[in-house]
């Protein structure tokens, strides 16, 4: 017969693992992964940008608990692990109430911080490519230190998500703790917001209901997508690294596309009758934004692999419900 487990490690057989903003676009993906793998899931959000309905699948999983809980409030949980990824992230959303975003930003992480200090447990923050702001540098890599504007209508976001960056950085000097900060691109699928203003989110809808795809400009501006799933074994792995590794790693798709292949592909794919039609081009519209993803490579040994046209199959199946 078996011999019977001693209590104690019947408790410790589960990681346990705290995700703020679990209840988002990312934050209900990486929650997926997570029970997928075996861990105990507590999952923290205010529902400012995020829903129930993300996580609806997971609610009676015996594994999974979620809790309403705004991150600028201190929180006092037994967890082995923090994802920070609690933050509006489009900006249409954070700047509804540009206070409260830096709010969450700097308080957030002071406050998640503060509690893997106390637990001494690893903590990865879900940083952002926002903190190169307007680059002159193409593709970035991690040495590039940005070029970011203090006092605009973005700055509550950027300058938010930079502080936070000190602030991981600066624990881990001070208090000598296992940080992780990964930069994240672009990232589309299953679950993103509907009516954000992001460029794949705006093409499918347009292309299902039938109106014309909306470029500004000729469409030659570049960009490039990861897929959701690509970032977030991205992500686990930087988790996973040894307490030597910090960061900050970039993690996107290195593969550029103009807005015009992306519109034709979204046309394509959903079977859709919908045209181009061209604006008025935005002065900040960047011409390109792309990582550098080397450093991904070989500390993650991490890439993103999933093609466009597979990644964008899954979110029009996710975008037909709302057409
Ligand atoms: N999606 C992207 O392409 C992208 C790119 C770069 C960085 N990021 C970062 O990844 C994280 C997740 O982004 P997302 O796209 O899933 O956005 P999202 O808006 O879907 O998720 C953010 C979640 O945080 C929650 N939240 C916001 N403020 C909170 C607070 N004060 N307390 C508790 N919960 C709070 C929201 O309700 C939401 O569920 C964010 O930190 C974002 O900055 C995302």
């Amino acid at each position: 017969m078996a011999e019977r487990q001693p209590i104690a490690n019947r408790y410790a057989l589960n990681r346990r693992v705290l995700v703020t903003g679990g209840a988002g676009f990312l934050g209900s993906h990486l929650c997926d992964r997570l029970i997928e793998r075996g861990d105990e899931v507590l999952c923290v959000d205010n529902f400012f940008t995020g829903s129930r309905t993300n996580v609806a699948h997971l609610l009676d999983h015996p594994r999974f608990e979620l809790m309403r809980h705004d991150v600028t409030f201190p929180l006092f949980v037994e967890v082995d692990e923090i994802y920070n990824l609690a933050c509006p992230a489009s900006p249409v959303q954070y700047q509804h109430d540009p206070v409260q975003t830096t709010k969450t930003s700097v308080v957030g992480s002071i406050n998640m911080l503060g509690l893997a200090k106390r637990l001494r447990i690893p903590i990865l923050q879900a940083s952002t490519s926002e903190i190169y702001g307007d680059p002159d540098v193409h593709p970035q890599t991690e040495t590039y230190w940005g070029n970011v504007n203090p006092i605009g209508p973005r700055s509550c976001y950027d300058e938010g998500k930079r502080c936070a960056e000190t602030l991981f950085f600066d624990y881990r000097r001070q208090h000598d703790m296992n940080v992780k900060v990964v930069r994240i691109f672009n990232t589309y699928g299953p679950r993103m917001h509907l009516n954000d203003g992001r460029v794949v989110s705006n093409f499918i809808l347009q292309a299902l209901r039938g109106d014309d795809l909306t470029i500004f400009g000729k469409g030659d501006q570049s960009r490039s997508f990861c897929y959701v799933g690509d970032l977030i074994e991205g992500m686990m792995r930087m988790m996973d690294t040894p307490p030597d590794v910090s960061g900050p790693v970039n993690i996107g798709n290195e593969d550029e596309f103009t807005m015009l292949e992306l519109a034709e592909a979204v046309i394509a794919l959903t079977g859709s009758r919908s045209k181009i039609a061209h604006l008025a081009l935005p002065q900040d519209d960047p011409r390109r934004r792309c990582p550098d993803t080397t450093r991904a490579r070989e500390l993650l040994d991490w890439k993103a692999t999933t093609k466009l046209r597979e990644g964008l199959e899954e979110t029009i199946d996710y975008f037909r419900q709302f057409a």
